[in-house]
């Protein structure tokens, strides 16, 4: 067996064998396949797709180049997880996992940090002083145990084929691909061995998936294989075309968690928070789905959402204090305002473009391993269906970094489009699929 012919197999549009798709994943990861070999055989797959089999061959040969986990025997109870598949503004982790966990389902959560415009959990919990990512397994295990939920850093010994892999897909043009995404996910969800998995597939402008089809064949293909593996999962097929929320940038969008976690902010963040959130209690086994809504919205409105929010922190180093006292996550030296260019009803904010210039302002990496500015970001004063004049302020930027926020603030003013009519009221869910 050769790379060369393999590779050329899939470039043909043959169906590759589960021996195939093993050897070049483990040889790859070993080092043994070099790069241009392997960025080859992405594009091939970009080209001709994998088939069923071969999508689950490519996740378990990925799941098992390194360890693999049974969270939920060693947490000692019903273990959901939960992965989005990116987003601008997606906070929801942050507000989903302390719901789930104050109704007594626990979240053990591995989690990324942000890459080009899309934002990372990593990344924003670690704008609270002194949290910590990367703890150990036996810390995780024990946080999750006696506090309900804890995010961490992925482990470089989970699923190490990944981490390779898409090192190489994200400057090979090679992200994009349904069965590459679909492995890259459930590998990982996989490995880690929670009970249920709900995926939350972002579709528009700031995601991978740009059409809700799309975003739906991503959903089945994710959710046949959890079947396989007898995990229960759901995946809801959420909306991406604009930013969720009213954040966008580390610190900022942990001060909005808190905001939705208290009881203090409702709307799209917390409307889409509460459907994740009971669709985990439910495949946990809590009720209806109706009942599991009436769960999550009580664990929000009594505050035991927000003590579990601040037992975890604290448990991972976090200076609590920050999540009362916003500006204990750091105060941007350098604001500016972005003013509406006429009058009209805001139609529509492109979620890529924010995400980009959250990127100019220093809220993101633009190569992976690049620092991240926490104080960065922008915040909606005015967001989609409101009436504004012309200069009403619709926009704040932060920055401590040496961004140009003139240039920005106008680059800004062109991804909020103001229309003369009004705009429909656009749905933050457009379907729930579940195994
Ligand atoms: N998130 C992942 O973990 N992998 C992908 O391929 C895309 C999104």
């Amino acid at each position: 067996m050769n790379a060369y012919d393999i590779i050329l197999k899939k470039r043909r549009g043959a169906k590759l064998t589960e021996d195939e798709l093993r050897f070049m994943t483990i040889g790859f990861t070993k080092g043994d396949i070099p790069d241009y070999q392997m960025s080859a055989f992405l594009m091939a797959v970009c080209f001709n797709s994998l088939d069923t089999e071969e999508t689950r061959a490519l996740t378990l040969a990925m799941m098992n180049s390194g360890e693999v986990y049974s969270i939920s025997r060693e947490v000692g109870g019903i273990c959901i997880d939960k992965h989005s598949t990116g987003g601008v503004g997606d906070k929801t982790t942050l507000v989903v996992a302390p719901v789930c966990a104050a109704c007594g389902v626990y979240v053990p959560k591995m989690s990324g940090r942000g890459l080009g415009h899309t934002g990372g959990t990593i990344d924003k919990l670690e704008s609270i002083p002194g949290f910590l990512t990367d703890i150990t397994h036996s810390q995780f295990v024990k946080i999750v145990r006696e506090t309900g939920f804890s995010v961490m850093s992925q482990t470089k010994d989970l699923v190490p084929a990944d981490r390779k892999i898409y090192a190489l897909r994200d400057v090979t043009a090679t992200v994009d691909s349904i069965p590459l995404i679909c492995s890259s996910i459930m590998s990982k969800k996989l490995a880690l061995g929670a009970d249920g998995i709900v995926l939350d597939v972002k579709v528009g402008s700031g995601a991978f998936m740009k059409t809700v089809p799309e975003a739906e064949k991503l959903a089945e293909s994710m959710l046949s294989l959890a079947k396989e593996f007898k995990k229960r999962s759901a995946a809801l097929i959420s909306d991406m075309e604009m930013p969720l929320g009213r954040a966008v940038g580390n610190a900022l969008e942990v001060a909005e968690s808190c905001d939705v976690l208290k009881g203090r902010t409702k709307g799209a963040l917390r409307d889409v928070c509460v459907d994740l959130a009971s669709n985990m209690l439910y495949i946990a086994g809590k009720g209806d789905i109706e009942s599991c809504r009436e769960m999550a919205n009580k664990a929000i409105d009594s505050g035991k959402a927000f003590e579990c929010f601040e037992r975890s922190v604290s448990m991972q180093g976090g200076n609590t204090q920050a999540l009362h006292k916003y500006s204990l996550m750091g105060k941007a030296a350098d604001t500016a305002v972005v003013y509406a260019p006429s009058e009209g009803y805001i139609s529509a904010i492109d979620a890529e473009g924010t995400g980009l210039a959250a990127l100019a302002l220093g809220a993101g990496r633009r190569r992976k391993g690049d620092a991240v500015d926490h104080t960065a970001g922008i915040r909606l004063l005015k967001t989609v269906g409101d009436y504004v004049y012309e200069g009403d302020e619709i926009a704040t930027l932060y920055t401590s970094s040496k961004a140009d926020t003139e240039q920005i603030a106008a680059d800004f003013q062109r991804y909020v489009l103001i229309t003369v009519s009004q705009p429909r009221r656009r749905e933050h869910i457009f379907s729930v699929l579940r195994a």
